[in-house]
């Protein structure tokens, strides 16, 4: 645990360059941002960049809504320096994200929510992967999990418990969590594992504020034995992982963003999403109401390449 200190102690935000340039054209529906955008039109505003960095530059008090599922810890390597979810210890990416969401804070409204979905990794151990991964082919890289760990917490075969840890440590920085709703996945990647339960759901959080914030429950109900559309919706979500033929890897269902841009982005707000990736909750966000505005951040400009050419065209602000 001191080695542990040392290096948290060194900081929570990575190296990554990018031009702090005043920024030409203005943006509808933003304040004073100071980078220049990777794309930007009239509802549309996407920065390349390390998701901290951006945000502690847009203005404070001007978006309704964020929705987001940063990189899970030790599950992909997407190739760009600076990136999340690639620390040696699991703590570290913890504080790391806690630190990311703070920055975010400032930037809400006081009556905004945060929907975070994050699934959970186990600490395995066994050193470097030899050879290909049956479970995934693109978990060829050197995987922090895969190290010896301090025990107890990074013992092998350890379910790190990440999700609950994040959402604790929400908590203690001032967040108010609503809930740990299940995304619960009826069709799963398969897990290949002989004395445990194949992990098939994941978590979507709902953190806010305030007691009192915007909750548009009506849009949300739904229907109470065969009749109106009256009932809470539960906190469990039954949503297939569908192909969703984008370059991106590690891409989110729409369904999974439906609920918490009905209930918490009005249909003129402005909805955040800072690990962006090909741009699923922007759009989704758009599709339901063209006079949203929608900002998204990605350290990775192959991820960005994508979410420009998936976004519905828009009147562009770029020369
Ligand atoms: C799980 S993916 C998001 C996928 C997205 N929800 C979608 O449906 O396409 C996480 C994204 O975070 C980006 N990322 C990783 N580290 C980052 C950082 N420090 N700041 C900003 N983006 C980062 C990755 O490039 C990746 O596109």
């Amino acid at each position: 645990m001191q080695a542990l200190a040392k290096t948290r102690q060194l900081g929570v935000v990575g190296n990554t360059s990018f031009s702090k340039r005043k920024r030409v054209s203005a943006e509808a529906c933003l304040s004073l941002p100071q980078i220049t955008p990777y794309y930007s039109s009239e509802h549309i505003t996407l920065y390349k960049g390390e998701a901290a960095e951006i945000l502690s530059s847009l203005g404070e008090n001007s978006v309704d809504c964020i929705i987001t599922s940063p990189p899970y810890y030790g599950q992909r390597d997407y190739g760009v320096e600076g990136q999340l979810g690639l620390e040696v210890h699991p703590q570290l990416y913890i504080d790391r994200l806690v630190a990311i969401f703070h920055q975010a804070r400032r930037v809400l409204k006081p009556a905004g929510s945060v929907w975070v979905n994050i699934g959970d990794t186990y600490w395995s151990g066994k050193g470097k992967s030899q050879g290909v991964d049956t479970k995934q082919k693109y978990r060829r890289f050197d995987r922090p999990q895969d190290k010896t760990g301090e025990r107890p917490w990074c013992a092998p075969k350890q379910l790190l418990l990440i999700p609950h840890r994040f959402a604790i440590a929400m908590q203690a920085d001032g967040w108010i969590v609503r809930n740990d709703n299940v995304w619960h996945k009826p069709s799963p990647t398969p897990d290949p594992v002989k004395d445990r339960c194949a992990l098939t759901h994941e978590y979507v959080f709902h953190f806010v504020q305030r007691r009192r914030y915007y909750f548009n429950a009506t849009s949300v109900s739904v229907p109470s034995h065969g009749r109106k559309a009256t009932k809470t919706p539960p906190s469990v979500w039954t949503i297939p992982t569908t192909p969703s033929g984008k370059m991106h890897r590690a891409v989110f269902p729409e369904q999974l963003m439906t609920l918490p841009i009905q209930a918490t982005c009005p249909p003129n707000g402005v909805l955040l999403d800072p690990f962006c990736g090909s741009a699923t909750a922007l759009a989704t966000a758009l599709a339901a109401s063209k006079d949203r505005c929608v900002i998204g951040i990605d350290i990775s400009e192959e991820a960005l390449k994508e979410a420009k050419a998936l976004l519905p065209p828009d009147n562009t602000n770029m020369p």
